[in-house]
């Protein structure tokens, strides 16, 4: 298989594990085994102890299944597929779905692997962009326009990373309705569903409203669990279902025990979990609004409505500063050159615009600890002054 690199994993591999301030991350706070034990009981640590580490099945637990099948108004458990990961969800769906030449609409900035596996699988993959002036919001006027008689499948993200625009109730519903009216399948990617500053954000999920909508979603972003691996796919088609397990055949073939087990106590007590990131993401959302008030002749941002990122664009004026910047007077620093001198000068990691395709523009990720966000706010800011020769 010949695959695009993973741009956004490839920069995170330099800097990820080694750096001091990571606030570019996209998941909520991590949670710890001690604490979901905790949350669990004593009995569940003396089960959790004894665990068989024998494979598991490949659908994926029962109770775990159930869990998630809850969260679906009229989904019954043997109507998820356990993953590992969204990451696995996605390339069992692409490559289960799509022929070469197929059309697959993807919006963009977007997860690459949402549009790359479709690249490697041969689909020709059309990108709905979104715009910061519109809020990155999809303009549905451009996607009639993108549909062609070859399109499978659109894929959308909602809440969105990395702008953390949310959809409208309207603009899901136009997308099912156009799902089933031209046949393709709507790949709902909803990894940060139940991320919202507002209430009246929260979706249903897109699986519930149509058959021809699939939706994905996992336990790494909005309970902070993504050492668990734990993903799935929620869709009404068994058809598609029964061949993603037998094409997991060859993947993954099953997650671990602990780690469905894990996952399975997470679910029963997703209601706390969810409402301690909440908490944690909307302080650290005020600070970041009151840092991006600071710094507003340069950097400017659509507010997040959902999710745990931001996506802030630069537009600096360029004579250079203090942190020898000159060379590049009047034009736009490469995103990449930016923030690889932050992390450098700073120990302060950001993600480039260039990650997504998107020149000009920072990934922020406020879903971890206040402390350290907070911290990597100030050098970012200490940084940014000095740019500017202040
Ligand atoms: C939108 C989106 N989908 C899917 C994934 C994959 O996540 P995981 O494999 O940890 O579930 C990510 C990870 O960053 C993501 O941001």
């Amino acid at each position: 298989m010949k695959i695009a690199p993973f741009e956004l994993e490839r920069w995170y591999v330099q800097y990820e594990f080694n750096v001091k301030y990571n606030i570019s991350a996209s998941c909520g706070r991590e949670t710890t085994t001690a604490e979901l034990l905790a949350m669990a009981g004593p009995e569940a640590t003396e089960k959790y102890l004894s665990l068989g580490l024998d494979y598991t099945q490949n659908p994926g637990d029962p109770l775990l299944r159930a869990e998630i099948a809850s969260q679906y108004a009229n989904l019954s458990p043997d109507q998820i597929q356990v993953t590992t990961g969204a990451s696995e969800a996605i390339f069992l769906l692409m490559n289960l779905l799509l022929e070469p030449g197929d059309t697959v609409i993807a919006e963009a900035p977007i997860y690459q692997s949402l549009f790359s596996v479709a690249e490697a699988v041969g689909a020709n993959v059309k990108r709905w962009w979104l715009h910061e002036e519109d809020g990155w919001q999809p303009d549905l006027d451009e996607l009639s326009r993108l549909i062609d008689s070859r399109t499978r499948m659109v894929v959308v993200n909602s809440p969105h990373s990395p702008t953390g625009s949310v959809l409208s109730r309207e603009t899901r519903r136009a997308l099912v309705d156009l799902a089933e009216r031209h046949g393709f399948w709507l790949i709902s990617d909803e990894v940060y569903r139940g991320i919202v500053y507002n209430p009246a954000d929260d979706l249903p999920p897109a699986a519930d409203l149509s058959d021809r909508a699939i939706s994905i979603g996992d336990m790494t972003k909005p309970y902070g669990l993504g050492g668990l691996r734990v993903g799935w796919i929620a869709a009404h088609d068994r058809g598609v279902l029964s061949a993603c397990s037998a094409l997991r055949d060859y993947t993954t073939m099953c997650n671990s025990a602990p780690s469905e087990f894990l996952a399975t106590v997470a679910l029963q007590h997703k209601e706390e979990l969810l409402a301690r990131n909440l908490t944690i993401a909307r302080e650290n959302l005020a600070t970041l609004e009151a840092f991006m008030e600071k710094h507003r002749e340069i950097l400017s941002w659509v507010k997040p409505r959902g999710g745990f990122t931001a996506f802030p664009g630069f537009n600096p004026p360029m004579d250079g500063g203090t942190l020898g910047f000159g060379e590049a007077a009047g034009k736009v620093m490469p995103s990449q050159e930016f923030c690889r001198r932050l992390v450098e000068v700073n120990n302060v990691l950001l993600l480039p615009g260039s990650t997504f395709g998107v020149e000009g523009h920072f990934r922020v990720g406020f879903g971890q600890t206040p402390k350290t966000f907070k911290t990597g706010l100030e050098l970012w800011s200490g940084f940014l002054t000095r740019l500017q020769g202040l």
